[in-house]
């Protein structure tokens, strides 16, 4: 469906568009799965003699983690095993000179493209093509390749301006997350036998549109995080407290209490929801509590609890296809991590198909030493892959396919 990598001919002026957004800690740019996976691309491109460029975004203005991609550049180097120039400018006179002057097999990083204000509003492929940013960029390329994935639910200048003027390309972390999470709901309707779904995160809108969109795919939710809270509470259960700003949950709540009162009506059967949850005590240590022994909203729970984690893990050996859709904890910190990790290790010496993936929960691999061999795909993907599971479009995917349609 996609034009890819196996269709550009060596040694042309390639234009890449990645997605190198990362947490930002004090200002410091995390390390995380995005790298690694870009370097590939990048060191293929690079291998084959283009002259590569990438774009890339940051965080988001006004935001903490709106900043510079210097220390982006020097990551992704590390991975890619050489050099990466870096210069701050999306498309100006800097930008131009920097890409003129590379050589063959050389690659630059150009600044995080939402510093430029063409690139953020939310616009149709043909009006961002039509942008000073697009329009002054292109003729300095012979291809566009895309393999930020990731932001392709996003329609900005980057993402889906280029194809209609350049000759597009879907890159390979974009051909194999496109496969892999937009084709979650149908290998979920083919698999025999157990269908699982690990259904954590901290946002409760998502987890309704996930089990709307998979309900009838789906055998059994392993629900955590603080969707496990929420449903909990929708039954009248005094819980529901979890880390973050608690007037922000509150409103989710309000806003969902309903809808998730309805769905546990509807599909009692197919959610298994956690039977304890682990809090910080006062010394600081992880403490465990049992949803029979919570009286009143106190703690903010961090993890589901060992009695849960004990009684997902058969569920997960006796699947024959499990899909995680963000964290049951805070995986972060290592006190809270035992729900993701002892389920996501379960996923892995299990001989099932399975796609891990939401939010940051790739992150969780690295951190904890676990071998990604043992899964099918892991996306690294948050927005998007929430888009895939629940149908939506992604529509800078669906520009790549249009194009390589157009052009066949
Ligand atoms: C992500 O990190 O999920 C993507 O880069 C999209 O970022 P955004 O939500 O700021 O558009």
């Amino acid at each position: 469906e996609f034009n890819t990598l196996d269709d550009l001919e060596p040694g042309q002026r390639v234009l890449v568009r990645i997605d190198l957004n990362s947490p930002v800690e004090d200002g410091e740019v995390q390390d995380n799965h995005r790298f690694d996976r870009y370097a590939e691309t990048v060191r293929e491109l690079a291998d084959s003699e283009h002259r590569v460029v990438l774009m890339a975004h940051q965080g988001r203005p006004g935001r903490d983690t709106f900043v510079s991609l210097d220390q982006h550049a020097d990551i992704l180097s590390e991975y890619v095993g050489k050099p990466i120039q870096f210069v701050a400018d999306t498309y100006g006179d800097d930008a131009i000179e920097a890409i003129e002057g590379l050589s063959a097999g050389e690659i630059l990083l150009l600044e995080n493209t939402r510093m430029n204000d063409d690139e953020l509003p939310e616009k149709p492929p043909e009006e961002h093509a039509d942008s000073e940013f697009v329009e002054t960029l292109a003729p300095y390329f012979d291809a566009y390749v895309n393999d930020a994935y990731s932001a392709a639910h996003r329609a900005h200048a980057s993402t889906v301006g280029f194809p209609l003027v350049l000759p597009a390309y879907a890159g390979r972390v974009m051909e194999s997350e496109y496969e892999y999470n937009t084709g979650v709901a149908e290998r979920a309707r083919e698999t025999d036998g157990q269908v699982t779904m690990v259904l954590g995160g901290n946002k409760s809108e998502d987890v309704i549109s996930v089990i709307n969109n998979l309900g009838d795919a789906i055998d059994t939710f392993l629900v955590g995080g603080l969707p496990g809270e929420l449903f909990h509470r929708a039954d009248g259960k005094p819980v529901g407290m979890d880390v973050g700003d608690m007037d922000l949950l509150d409103d989710q709540y309000a806003e969902t209490e309903d809808t998730l009162a309805n769905i546990l009506e509807t599909s009692r059967d197919q959610l298994e929801l956690p039977t304890d949850f682990a809090f910080e005590d006062d010394s600081g240590e992880r403490a465990e509590i049992a949803l029979d022994d919570i009286t009143e909203k106190t703690d903010p729970y961090l993890d589901i609890g060992h009695d849960t984690i004990d009684s997902y893990v058969p569920i997960i050996e006796d699947s024959d296809a499990v899909f995680v859709k963000g964290a049951v904890g805070v995986f972060e910190d290592e006190r809270f991590a035992d729900g993701t990790v002892e389920l996501i290790e379960a996923i892995g010496r299990t001989d099932c198909f399975s796609v891990i993936g939401g939010g940051d929960t790739a992150r969780t691999l690295k951190m904890y030493g676990l071998s990604e061999d043992d899964y099918d795909h892991i996306s690294i993907a948050g927005g998007a892959y929430l888009n895939a599971l629940t149908g939506q479009e992604l529509e800078a995917a669906e520009v790549l396919i249009e194009q390589a349609t157009q052009t066949a």
